[in-house]
């Protein structure tokens, strides 16, 4: 009895996910907790994220999101496309690149190894059409991490590997049978063949006396084993420069390099043990950050943007946590490379005092705005270039909300034609019917349009009405359909039919009443047991 309450109550808080989408119940995508609605100043594009849980399920306790996966979403928290089922295994850093030419999407998928924040897998692309049409790997037998894929010219790609190699590390405090070290690795890639055009190891040029993190005890690995071994760089991004020269960050030693693009020499370090460059005020300087790209670079100055987490710890919390800063931040850095000062731009502050202890990203928008994601806190924010903060959003909300964690977020332009046909259905009820029509990742229909067939096998199709499409799913009302055909019709803002749904019938209804997902809790969990107990 007690066991069937609590696998109700399970199921109950998983019913919180259902009946978003009439047309598509299959899907449970997150529904964004948005704190601060986005002003008219946000900049254009869709939302780019791949939500995941950070909190294991239990038989009475479920986490969001149900269907961890990349998404793309409008500011309101309106689903653009699911790729749950796109990308099937653990998937982050989901982007939109241009490569040959076209916009295609692009995601690491693979294992995910949280204990360690390693991921190993491949970065596979998708083109306008949601088809895979390349799958990326790291070169000369090495296997790729999760934390970067990026690309300057649509035709080589950034990414990053950490390999695990013995060498004797006793002067680091190590006992003889801790042996095992992370050579972070970075490649740059033909992607179109996969051929390694430059790769750098950050053991021939970085010593482990740079870590921030000892060998010891278990932060960064204890380096008793391969799969243990001692994670002393871990670089999380690659940047290259049009110079040729590339930007790490290394979050193990809380420090920038720049490496000369043919040398591979370490060309400066900001921040960390062996910074080459004075920080005007202490606001600047950074720890345990992510995501340093090349903004611009002029006379003898370099401007970069980073992700500060200012904060370390294990994903499970049990391993301590290390501040350096009240909260985490965006960062912009402006360094003159004659006077060796690094000065802080502009920092970009979280709304509710967030600090991650892992992953986050800053992107500096076309409009110089800055999207800064928060990491293991599984927020985003929109800012001003002033620090403004102009759109806020959690990517979860209620009890799914609890734990959601989000590698990177980006704000890109994309326009998608799927393959797939739309999804319909039409639920009836006393007194009329409601038609839903859905098309996961379209953003060319601006209506849809309508029919029924007067009979069965029948050509003579009527129009039931038209409707401008301002969601992932919309849905026409009429009043006297019975048991006859009904069917859409996608219309482009230039008024032509871009694809059709295939015709079906009206079933009965049975979902909850209409009430649409901004409000979570359809159903809670005692209502629903009281139920099940009363039958
Ligand atoms: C590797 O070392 C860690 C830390 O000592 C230990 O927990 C783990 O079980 C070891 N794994 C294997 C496969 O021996
Ligand atoms: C960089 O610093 C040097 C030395 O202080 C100074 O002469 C130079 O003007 C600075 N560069 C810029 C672009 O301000
Ligand atoms: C930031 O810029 C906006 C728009 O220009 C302005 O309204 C706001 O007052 C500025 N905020 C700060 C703190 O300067
Ligand atoms: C949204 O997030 C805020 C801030 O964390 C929280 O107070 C609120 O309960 C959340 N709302 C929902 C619907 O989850
Ligand atoms: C999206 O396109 C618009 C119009 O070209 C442009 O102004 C905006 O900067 C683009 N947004 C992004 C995120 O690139
Ligand atoms: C539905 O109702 C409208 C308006 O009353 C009427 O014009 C139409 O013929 C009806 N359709 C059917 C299929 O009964």
């Amino acid at each position: 009895m007690w066991k069937a309450l609590v696998l109700a109550i399970a199921l109950a808080r998983e019913v919180i996910a259902d009946w978003q989408f009439r047309s598509r119940p299959d899907l449970a995508p997150p529904r964004l907790n948005i704190t601060i609605p986005p002003t008219k100043d946000v900049e254009k594009g869709y939302l780019f994220v791949a939500p995941f849980a950070g909190l294991q399920d239990t038989v009475n306790e479920q986490h969001g999101p149900r269907q961890a996966g990349p998404y793309i979403f409008r500011d309101d928290g309106d689903l653009i496309w699911s790729g749950y089922g796109y990308y099937s295994i653990w998937a982050t850093n989901f982007l939109t690149v241009e490569w040959e030419g076209k916009p295609v999407l692009a995601c690491f998928e693979g294992d995910h190894n949280p204990g360690y924040g390693h991921g190993h897998g491949h970065v596979t692309f998708l083109d306008q059409h949601y088809e895979t049409i390349r799958e990326l790997r790291a070169g000369r037998h090495k296997i790729s991490d999760k934390h970067e894929f990026w690309t300057r010219d649509g035709k080589t790609a950034f990414i990053q590997i950490y390999q695990p190699v013995p060498r004797l590390l006793k002067k680091y405090g190590a006992k003889p049978e801790q042996q095992w070290i992370v050579n972070a690795i970075i490649q740059e890639l033909n992607i179109a063949t996969g051929e390694v055009l430059f790769e750098w190891a950050s053991l021939d040029h970085v010593s482990p006396d740079e870590s921030v993190l000892p060998i010891n005890p278990g932060q960064a690995g204890s380096g008793y084993n391969s799969s243990d071994a001692w994670d002393y760089f871990h670089i999380n991004s690659v940047d290259k420069d049009p110079a040729g020269n590339y930007l790490i960050s290394a979050r193990d030693a809380c420090s920038v390099h720049k490496i000369d693009g043919k040398t591979g020499a370490i060309l400066w370090r900001l921040n960390g043990k062996q910074s080459d460059f004075k920080f005007d005020k202490k606001a600047g300087k950074f720890c345990f950050q992510h995501h340093a790209r090349f903004l611009e670079q002029y006379d003898d100055i370099e401007v970069i943007s980073l992700y500060d987490n200012s904060a370390h710890g294990t994903e499970a919390g049990d391993g301590g946590e290390v501040h350096t800063a009240p909260t985490s931040s965006g960062k912009i850095l402006k360094l003159n490379t004659t006077s060796w000062t690094a000065e802080l731009v502009q920092g970009y502050y979280p709304p509710d005092d967030l600090l991650s202890k892992s992953q986050g990203s800053t992107q500096v928008l076309p409009n110089s705005n800055v999207l800064v994601n928060w990491g293991s806190e599984g927020a985003m924010t929109e800012y001003l270039p002033n620090g403004t903060a102009i759109f806020h959003a959690y990517m979860d909300s209620g009890l799914l909300g609890v734990g959601v964690e989000n590698y990177r977020a980006y704000r890109y332009n994309w326009t998608g034609f799927p393959n797939e046909e739309p999804a319909i259905v039409a639920l009836e009820d006393d007194k009329g019917t409601s038609i839903y029509v859905s098309w996961n990742g379209d953003t060319e229909t601006k209506h849809w349009r309508f029919f029924e067939r007067a009979s069965k096998g029948s050509t003579v199709n009527r129009l039931l009405g038209e409707i401008e499409r301002r969601s992932f799913e919309t849905m026409l009302r009429v009043d006297n359909i019975t048991d006859v055909e009904v069917f859409a019709e996608a219309i482009s803002h230039d008024g032509a039919v871009l694809t059709g749904t295939r015709p079906t019938i009206p079933q009965p209804n049975v979902s909850p009443p209409h009430g649409h997902s901004s409000s979570w809790s359809d159903l809670d969990g005692e209502q629903l047991v009281q139920q099940i107990l009363d039958t």
